[in-house]
Parts: structure tokens; sequence; C-alpha cells
């Protein structure tokens, strides 16, 4: 089986490429420069391949990298591709909670791409996946040099939300089935088998990490403001607009409503300290994550 990865740079693409065949795996994202909103690029891309894992996608916008260009042009792309070339199956990441008319661009985009795989005519499957962590992922990753770096953490709301947190491991065996056809359903949600707060979740990450930060509960209005924010300020900003809402609102239960995997393909493994630590990262934050430092050493690196 051939399979093209779209997203295979990415922290869940990096995870399934490294599952399959290199001689039979075809890499596609900006860096292996083939943008997906390249139909010509991405036919080129896709031939020869039999199924599609589509996992490219963004959690913020940058310059005219939008939601709509790189979510909703990209995957009409992929499906055109995906036509050209004679792909069998196409098996879309997707969020769980992605769904039209909710006032959140990330989650409309998602859905609209959800629509364009499902009115493609070709054979698909759509993961409605919660949040995903493992080594190079941005969940325990950024809660843990947040961790390190201050000595207060904030966590959203008065009432906690819960996340139902997927080993990426898993989420890559999902995925695999799904490109094998063996995901009965073409939509399903993909959760972890189990169900935390979103504090706990931090606490935990903190307990594993050697920390003990002082917890605070702050209003989602102040999470979205530290969104925007580090939007503004950050390579990889501590929290985009699109997770505040996703905190905001909890990554337990799919919406609209997607059915389970079958046994035996489901997620069973615990959100505990053996797979906390395979995930947790080096160092904490700094310099280098703020954007104007990158630019200026980018531009010392380009001579100016
Ligand atoms: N991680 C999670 O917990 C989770 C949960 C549910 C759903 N998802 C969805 O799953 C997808 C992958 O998540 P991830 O965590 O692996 O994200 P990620 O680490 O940010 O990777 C995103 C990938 O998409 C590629 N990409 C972005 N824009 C592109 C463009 N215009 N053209 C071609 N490639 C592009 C990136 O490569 P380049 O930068 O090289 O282009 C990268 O390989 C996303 O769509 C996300 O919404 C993620």
């Amino acid at each position: 089986m051939r399979v093209a990865i779209t997203g295979g740079t990415g922290f869940v693409g990096r995870h399934l490429a490294k599952r399959l065949d290199p001689a039979d795996t075809v890499i596609v994202s900006r860096r292996t420069g083939v943008p997906i909103d390249d139909v010509d690029a991405l036919t080129a891309a896709f031939a020869g391949c039999d199924v599609v894992a589509h996992c490219a996608g963004i959690n913020r916008e940058i310059g005219d990298q939008t939601f709509a260009r790189v979510h909703v042009d990209g995957t009409r792309a992929v499906v055109e591709a995906a036509r050209r070339t004679g792909v069998r199956r196409i098996v879309m990441l997707s969020f769980l909670r992605a769904r039209p008319d909710c006032g959140s661009a990330y989650h409309e985009t998602k859905w609209a791409a959800e629509e364009l795989v499902r009115r493609s005519g070709i054979d698909h499957t759509i993961l409605k996946a919660g949040m995903i962590y493992g080594s190079g992922d941005h969940m325990v990753d950024h809660a843990t040099r947040a961790v390190r770096t201050w000595p207060v953490f904030a966590t959203v709301g008065c009432r906690d939300r819960t996340v139902r947190p997927v080993p990426v491991e898993e989420a890559v065996n999902v995925l695999l089935a799904a490109l094998e056809g063996r995901v009965p359903n073409p939509t399903v949600a993909v959760v972890g088998a189990e169900e935390l707060e979103f504090a706990t979740a931090v606490r935990r990450i903190a307990r594993v990490a050697g920390r003990r930060p002082v917890y605070v509960r702050a209003p989602v209005w102040a999470i979205r403001v530290l969104a925007q924010l580090t939007e503004w300020t950050m390579v990889v900003p501590l929290v985009a607009k699109a997770q505040a809402r996703m905190l905001a609102e909890g990554v337990s239960e799919p919406a609209p409503f997607a059915p389970q995997l079958p046994k035996g393909i489901r997620p069973t493994l615990m959100f505990d300290d053996e797979r906390i630590r395979a995930a947790l990262p080096d160092g904490r934050f700094g310099l280098r994550d703020l954007r104007i430092t990158n630019c200026w050493a980018g531009r010392r690196r380009d001579g100016f």
C-alpha cells in the first residue's frame, strides 16, 4: 500500500510516517515543496499512491496561511488530486468538535473540510480526534515548558472542562486501521480511554516534570486575551485562539455526534506518568520562542 501523508512533517504525520515503509510513503508539506492548495503539485505527489492520510492543518493563521486557505482550499485540492490520480481512500484527521456556525474559524473550516471529503465520492474515513499527545506534541510540550518557566499556571473558568487525551501511538493505530479500510464508519470519534479535568491533566504533567506551580483560575475572556497576545508575539503561541476555545468547551465529546471506534481499535491507554514522561520536551520557554527574536536572528543569518 503506497501512502501519501499530507502534514507528514507535523506531529501526528511524523509518527504515522515512522510506522510505514519509507519506500512506499510520500510526505506532503510546505517543507517538502508541496503546499496543499497546489493541485498540480499534489497530483504529482499522489501519483501511484493507493491512499492519502490527510493530516495537514494549522491551529493559528499567519499571513496568507488562513484557516480557509489551508483547511478548505487545501482539502478541495487534496480531493481533486486524489480524483485525478485514482487514490482509493482518503483518511482525514479532523478535530473532535469541528462543526459549522460555532463562531470559531478553526472549527468551522475543519468542518467544511470534512464535508468536502464526505461529498468527494471517494471512499473515506473522517477521524474526529480529541487532543493527541506524545513526543513532539503541542499539549504536553506547552504545559511542561510553561510550568518550567513560570511559577503560576492559569486554568480556564470556574468550572473545569474535561479532556480525553489520546496517546499518539494509539492515534496512529487508528490512522493505520482506517488506511487499511478496517474502520467501518465513514466518520468516527477518536478519544482517549481516560477522561479527566484539564487542571488534573496539567497537575499530572507538572508532577512528572518535577514542578509545583500555583494554580489560578482565569476567566475565559482572559485566556482569549492571552491567546491573542501570544499569537502576535510567539513563534508557536503558548495558547492559540482555537485552543482557548477548546479549553473553554472541553475536548471529550464529539460535536456533532460521531460514533465510537469499534473495540480492538479504540484507545485503551491511560494518561499515566510513563506516557507523560515519554512526551516531555527539553527546556523551557525563552527568547527563541518570540517572533521578534526569530525575525532578528533570521535577518542576521541573511546578512541584514
Ligand atoms: N495534535 C492534535 O492533538 C490534533 C487533534 C485533532 C486534530 N488534529 C488535526 O490534525 C492535523 C495535524 O495535527 P498536528 O498536531 O500533527 O499538527 P502540526 O504538528 O502543526 O503539523 C501540521 C502539518 O501540516 C502541514 N501544513 C500546514 N500548512 C500546510 C500547507 N499550507 N500546505 C502543506 N502542508 C501544510 C505542516 O507542514 P509544513 O509546515 O511543512 O507545511 C505540518 O506537517 C491538524 O489539521 C490538526 O488540526 C490535531
